[in-house]
């Protein structure tokens, strides 16, 4: 029997946003970010040692749903690439892949955290049984890996909330892979729930690779920074509080300070579309009707993550239904809880 791995892997949205990178080094974050894991949106990943490989290059083959993807190849490539010097089961063996997401295609979620964080759990058990020798910390090690596929996907290996960066405000973060956010969260932050609505299912126009690079040379990018580390801290504090007012102004902050980057780059560009602004504008004003703890944020696209805490579920799913689907292509949104990280499946 060939060795084999599977791990299930979740997404995740960050609530203070990684966009630049540091200058010298592989994939290292401009600043600080924390997100929450998406337990309910993964992908699942198994990997087969088939043959060895002497080729002297990374060797492998790739399934998204059963079918090959030539268009996914190249970024597994460089991943493979980056991790070949480390890992003993990528220099030897010819990696038999295949991976499936649990939400639609075409829906514009970026699939990368959650495929780029179970590849490098396969990866790290694969490992571990060809040389016997168990790593300190499979967890650490997996983020470490995720981050060279994909930075945000570092961020995808832990339950609750997760950071990536330097900062003094969490005791252990690193620029190297994601810790778990260390401090207690109180209600009604800790059980919070996302509802992605779909805007928009194209490609985007501008890639994030291509959105990281054109920070160099924004001249906004320093005080952009500096924002996200001052950030990191309110967030720390308002979720270990339980502060709910200053969370959503912090999280919503954070979502137009990423676009405001995409906006104010010397080859400018917009991700957001009209049913992103009239939706956000849907969201302020039930917020202001209601008296409902609901927000916004954005990933590098035109889709709208809707946040509130799991007690307001019934009114907020009604709201969706009633005021926002309108504007979602097909009228497609998907839910799902923050919490449980990844979970290795058995054979
Ligand atoms: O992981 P990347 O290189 O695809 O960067 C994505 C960054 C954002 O999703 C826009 C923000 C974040 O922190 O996840």
């Amino acid at each position: 029997m060939p060795l084999k791995s599977t791990w299930r892997c979740p997404s995740n949205i960050a609530l203070v946003k990684y966009w630049g990178k540091k200058e010298g080094g592989v994939q290292l974050p401009a600043n600080p970010s924390i997100s929450l894991t998406l337990s309910d949106l993964y992908a699942q990943t198994s990997i087969t040692l088939v043959h060895g490989n002497v080729s002297g290059q990374p060797a492998f083959s790739f399934l998204l749903d059963g079918q090959r993807k030539p268009g996914f190849e190249p970024k597994i490539l460089a991943f493979l690439q980056r991790i070949w010097n480390d890992l003993q089961v990528v220099r030897e063996y010819h990696l038999h892949i295949e991976s499936v997401n649990n939400f639609p295609h075409g829906t514009g979620i970026a699939s990368s955290a959650a495929g780029f964080g179970a590849l490098a759990l396969c990866i790290c058990d694969l490992e571990e049984q060809i040389t016997g020798v168990k790593f300190e910390n499979l967890q650490q090690k997996a983020s470490e890996l995720a981050r060279l596929g994909s930075g945000s996907a570092c961020r995808s290996l832990f339950s609750g909330a997760a950071v990536w960066g330097e900062t003094p405000v969490v005791q252990g973060a690193s620029d190297l892979y994601a810790v778990p956010f260390d401090k207690p969260i109180a209600e009604p932050l800790n059980d919070l729930m996302d509802a992605v609505l779909i805007v928009d299912d194209e490609e985007k126009q501008v890639s994030s690779t291509q959105g990281h690079a054109l920070l160099k040379g924004n001249v906004y990018a320093p005080a952009r920074y500096a924002a996200a580390q001052e950030n990191m801290q309110r967030i720390s504090d308002a979720l270990n509080k339980g502060s709910i007012r200053s969370f959503i102004a912090i999280v919503e902050s954070e979502a137009l300070q990423l676009h405001a980057m995409m906006m104010a780059s010397s080859q400018y560009y917009i991700l957001m579309r009209p049913n992103t602004l009239a939706i956000i504008e849907k969201i302020w004003k039930f917020r202001e009707n209601t008296g409902l703890p609901v927000m916004f944020t954005l990933d590098a696209g035109a889709n709208v993550h809707l946040l509130f805490p799991k007690m307001y579920n019934a009114e907020v799913v009604n709201f969706i239904e009633t005021d926002l689907l309108a504007y979602c292509k097909n009228r497609q949104y998907l839910c799902s809880s923050t919490g449980n990280g990844p979970e290795k499946q058995n054979e």
